[in-house]
């Protein structure tokens, strides 16, 4: 008998029983794929009510213990795990190529084997000495990590199964085949059917398991967003090509909070932390310049100082240009109408370009008065004061709201030698950490109180 093709979206996962050129589910275009399908178990057979065993149900007082933490001793990468790694955890860890996620995760299962645990690294990109090569020129040749260069899951996991370590490191995903599924390697099915097994096994055998995941054209995971859904934690590891910062960013965590940051800076001698962030975002601001504002964010638990740089210049074009470069382009636009219709800054005719200083990417709705303060800035050609940082979330009829964190911004800013704060009202009994709070309540009062009658 003919077996069954099913289709299936490689963005979210879900099945059809024919071709599409749009997933009905998700509505991404062009992401079915042919796929042989997962299989859904035994088929005509009921759950009768003697099939199964019973399951002991407890109660949400008692206290189970907490599964152990390892610590690797690198903080950036510590916070971001939420406190360490887990025992039998499952990690997806996601990035461009090229951007160091094999740096990374070298260096890692290196730090996590000098504290004790035993650490597999298999490799289906590289051979092994590729991998050694990269060891050395880390400094970790000494290190007790063990290789192996492998695609074969089935051969991979007798390995695991007989080695039993604590920490498995499988450099890509996407590499993997497993024999129970006919379709190619990096296919949607392939990808789903061994971090299935991989995770699978992991939770049964207390090992950890962190899988290289590459990203497609639009930056999310190749391969379905189930294999997002079946990991315990997915990070993702960003920047721009042209700088040496990389972020370690947490998008979902089961076992710490979730958007928290790590920041990393790629060196001659691979990846090195970086603990004081702000400082390194602002190291290569010149002298006050119009179209420039530092902005008090804050990622995860912890505030990070950028600057943001806006230009506004005439366009030559009939629909003028409009280029966001760490930032949400929708949002842009909403700020620009928001200064059109409700502060009577008119942006016809002007091209604006906005760029994040250093890399870094912004998903903040704090960042909302920062920005718009840059862009009028530019347009006024008139510098903000020197010392001072912006933050607040300005809304459609044009107020602005107080943020999350305000005293964590302030604190920061104080710490790296700002004296004045322009943002929202900030709720009462905040804390100014010795900062001049130039408090405003909305985007009107603000362009009029600091660029002044126009
Ligand atoms: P890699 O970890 O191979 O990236 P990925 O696994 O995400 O594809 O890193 C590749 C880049 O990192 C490469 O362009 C060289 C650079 N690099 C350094 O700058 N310093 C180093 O010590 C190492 C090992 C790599
Ligand atoms: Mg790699």
């Amino acid at each position: 008998m003919a077996k069954d093709l099913t289709f299936t979206c490689s963005d979210c996962g879900a099945a059809s029983a024919k071709w599409s050129g749009r997933c009905d589910a998700c509505g991404a275009w062009n992401s079915i794929v042919e796929d042989a399908g997962l299989s859904s178990g035994p088929k005509k057979q009921g759950l009768g009510k003697h099939r199964g065993k019973s399951i002991p149900l407890t109660d949400l007082a008692t206290q189970e213990a907490e599964p152990p933490r390892t610590q690797s001793g690198v903080t950036e990468l510590d916070r971001v795990l939420g406190g360490g790694l887990t025992k039998g955890s499952a990690l997806l860890v996601g990035g461009d190529p090229g951007i160091g996620k094999s740096t990374l995760l070298l260096q890692a299962a290196a730090r996590f084997a000098r504290n004790g645990l035993r650490v597999v690294y298999i490799s289906g990109e590289e051979s092994n000495a590729q991998v050694q090569m990269r060891a050395r020129r880390l400094g970790l040749e000494k290190s007790p990590v063990r290789l192996a260069a492998e695609t074969n899951l089935r051969d991979i996991l007798t390995t695991l199964d007989q080695d039993t370590p604590d920490l498995c490191v499988i450099d890509s995903i996407q590499t993997m085949w497993s024999d129970t599924v006919e379709s190619a390697p990096g296919s949607v099915s392939q990808v789903r059917s061994c971090a299935h097994e991989l995770t699978t096994f992991a939770k049964k055998r207390g090992m950890s398991v962190v899988m290289v995941g590459h990203v497609t054209k639009e930056g999310a995971i190749a391969g379905p967003r189930v294999v997002e859904h079946m990991v315990d934690t997915v990070l993702y590891f960003e920047g721009e090509r042209g700088h040496q910062f990389r972020i370690l960013r947490s998008v979902k965590n089961r076992f710490g909070p979730a958007d928290e940051i790590g920041v990393f800076e790629m060196t001659g001698k691979g990846l090195a932390e970086v603990k004081n962030p702000s400082a390194l975002f602002l190291s290569e601001r010149g002298e006050p310049a119009p179209g420039s504002v530092v902005f008090a964010g804050v990622e995860g638990t912890r505030p990070v100082l950028c600057e943001i740089q806006a230009l506004v210049a005439p366009s030559p074009h009939s629909q003028p240009r409009r280029s966001v470069v760490g930032w949400d382009g929708g949002r842009l636009a909403m700020i620009m109408a928001v200064l059109e219709s409700r502060c009577d800054v008119p942006f016809t005719g002007l091209d604006v370009y906005l760029n994040v200083a250093g890399g870094l990417r912004i998903n903040e709705p704090a960042a909302d008065l920062a920005v718009a303060a840059a862009l009028v800035s530019a347009r006024e050609d008139a510098a903000l004061p020197r010392e001072a940082v912006i933050f607040g979330e300005i809304s459609l009829s044009g107020a602005l709201r107080p943020v999350i964190q305000t005293e964590n911004r302030l604190k920061e800013a104080q710490k790296l030698g700002f004296t004045s704060a322009i943002m929202p009202r900030a709720p009462k009994g905040t804390q100014g950490a010795g900062m001049d709070l130039r408090e405003m309540q909305d985007l009107a009062g603000f362009v009029e109180q600091v660029f002044g009658a126009r």
